[in-house]
């Protein structure tokens, strides 16, 4: 199986890309955000909980995390070629644990695309979608949050993947298709 992790700060092109590489290599998307922007719409119990994390930028809290990612596993088709988890993991325990998942399904993670992009980049990107698309969470104050809690806690996954050789480093800046070569030539030298 071909299993990937799209890597990065928000706004970096983790969803975007996530399209590119599924349409290449058929692959099954789990992308953590949209699973739970779907429950906020459906107004469950599970949305409402989402929601109060979402809307200030926080992440929601690790165990409730995993029991998602459980959940989404056990819905993979039988033939599936991999997954690419979007947005996941995004603190070390979590990492840990997806480690373990993927042993229990007698898989391994390939590597992890990390999407680099200077901060004022993402800024702009963010604040247009939220123009455009009205994403509750793409307002200024919400944004400056999402990338402290970024550097805080999400980013030191980069240096535990850069120890286990798995970190594939993407300019994530410029056209999308060509962000894209990187990206296959990378998982391609892998
Ligand atoms: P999530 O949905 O994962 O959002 P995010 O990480 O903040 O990232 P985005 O989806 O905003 O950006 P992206 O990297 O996918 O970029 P995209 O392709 O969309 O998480 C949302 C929230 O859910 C979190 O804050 C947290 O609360 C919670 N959550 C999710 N997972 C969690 C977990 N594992 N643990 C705990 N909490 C969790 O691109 C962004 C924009 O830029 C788009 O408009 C796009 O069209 C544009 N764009 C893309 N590429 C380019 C380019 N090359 N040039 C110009 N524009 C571009
Ligand atoms: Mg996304």
């Amino acid at each position: 199986m071909l299993n990937l992790v799209l890597f990065g700060a928000p706004g970096s092109g983790k969803g975007t890309q996530s399209e590119k590489i599924i349409d290449r290599y058929g692959l099954h998307h789990i992308s953590t955000g949209e699973v739970l922007r779907k429950q906020i719409k459906e107004g469950t119990e599970l949305g409402k909980i989402a929601d109060s994390y979402i809307s200030k930028g926080h992440l929601i809290p690790d165990d409730l995390m995993l029991d998602i990612l459980r959940q989404e596993l056990k819905s993979l088709p039988k033939d599936c070629k991999g997954v690419i988890f979007d947005g996941f993991p995004r603190t070390i325990p979590q990492a840990v644990e997806l480690e373990k998942v993927l042993e229990e399904y007698g898989t391994q993670l390939t590597g992890v695309v990390g999407l680099e992009v200077p901060e004022e980049e993402l800024v702009a990107r963010m604040l247009k979608r939220g123009k455009e698309t009205g994403r509750a969470d793409d307002n200024i104050e919400t944004i400056l949050n999402r990338l402290k809690v970024y550097h805080d806690q999400t980013e030191p996954l980069k240096e535990h993947y850069q120890g286990k050789g798995a970190y594939m480093q993407i300019d994530g800046l410029g056209d999308v298709n060509a962000i894209f070569d990187s990206v296959v030539k990378a998982i391609e030298d892998k």
